[in-house]
């Protein structure tokens, strides 16, 4: 049976585990896939040990992903965008290939929603690890502006700086953000904190509400948010389904079919 797993820290809440065996059922295949803890000293021993052992793959997952965009000896093309990697696989001539699959599985959970970003003016909260992943996917798409904006500025100029090579990106005060996006995307962590970002509310009038966070029932971003007359708002379960299933056609090459899964672990929040 192939072995796969996530790494992370704490890596007790990852849902991974479950997503994949759901996609091994559906598509007939054997597969093992467990959670493990590492520590940021011990994490390269780490993957070395599972793939040693003979393991096929791993995802990466907080606060590992840079590590592990600077232990892969080959990378795809958004992992080199990021400078981060969530997905490595073992080759049978012992070399780790990294490739990170975030900002597919947010483009794809867009599209799965019919929400097409060409054109559009994209507001992105956040500068971390999260908003990084998705930069090089928002600019795939020809969107027409790119606002960053982060508790801590002096982050998110750095971003502005780290990604200059791929496009002009403007830098906002919370406080200074425009009355309209036509997407605002979360990927600040302040849920965790139960707390709303300082920003202008207004930005969310008339927008697409994208929360990358995902809970049961409403995040306490898109619960806030929704006062302020958003079109629609979605929170991050079908990115984090989407994401996986491209992890596992690196591994696999089969892709699964993830409307229904994605409908299976909705249904489970609303219960
Ligand atoms: P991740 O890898 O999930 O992006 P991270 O690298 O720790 O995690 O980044 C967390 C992001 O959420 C940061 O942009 C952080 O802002 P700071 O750079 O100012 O720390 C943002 N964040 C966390 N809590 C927040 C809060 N309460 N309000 C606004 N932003 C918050």
């Amino acid at each position: 049976m192939d072995a796969y797993g996530v790494v992370g820290n704490p890596i007790n809440h990852s849902k991974s585990p479950k997503i994949h065996h759901l996609f091994a059922e559906q598509l007939g295949h054997q597969i093992s896939y467990s959670k493990i803890e590492s520590s940021l000293e011990d994490f390269t021993q780490t993957i070395e040990l599972f793939f040693t052992k003979g393991g096929k793959g791993l995802n990466i997952t907080l606060p590992f992903k840079e590590a592990a965009f600077k232990l892969s000896d080959s990378y795809g093309q958004s992992a080199e965008n990021s400078q981060a990697v969530n997905t490595l696989s073992f080759s049978e001539d012992g070399r780790i290939y990294g490739e990170s699959t975030d900002g597919l599985g947010l483009l794809k959970d867009l599209e799965n929603n019919d929400i097409y970003l060409e054109g559009k003016e994209v507001l992105l909260l956040g500068s971390g690890g999260a908003a990084r992943s998705v930069i090089p996917s928002l600019h795939q798409k020809d969107i027409a502006g790119l606002t960053v904006c982060n508790r801590t500025k002096e982050k998110a100029i750095k971003i502005k700086e780290d990604f200059i090579h791929l496009r002009e990106i403007n830098v906002l005060d919370g406080l200074s953000l425009k009355n309209h996006y036509d997407i605002v995307i979360n990927a600040t962590s302040a849920n965790l904190s139960n707390e709303a970002p300082e920003i202008n509310p207004n930005v969310f009038d008339g927008s697409v509400c994208y929360d990358m966070g995902y809970t049961y029932g409403d995040t306490f971003f898109l619960n806030w948010a929704k006062k302020f007359n958003p079109s629609i708002c979605l929170q991050g379960w079908g990115m984090l389904v989407e994401q996986a299933a491209e992890s596992f056609y690196i591994w696999r090459g089969v892709r699964p079919d993830t409307e229904e899964i994605i409908l299976r672990l909705q249904k489970e929040t609303e219960n």
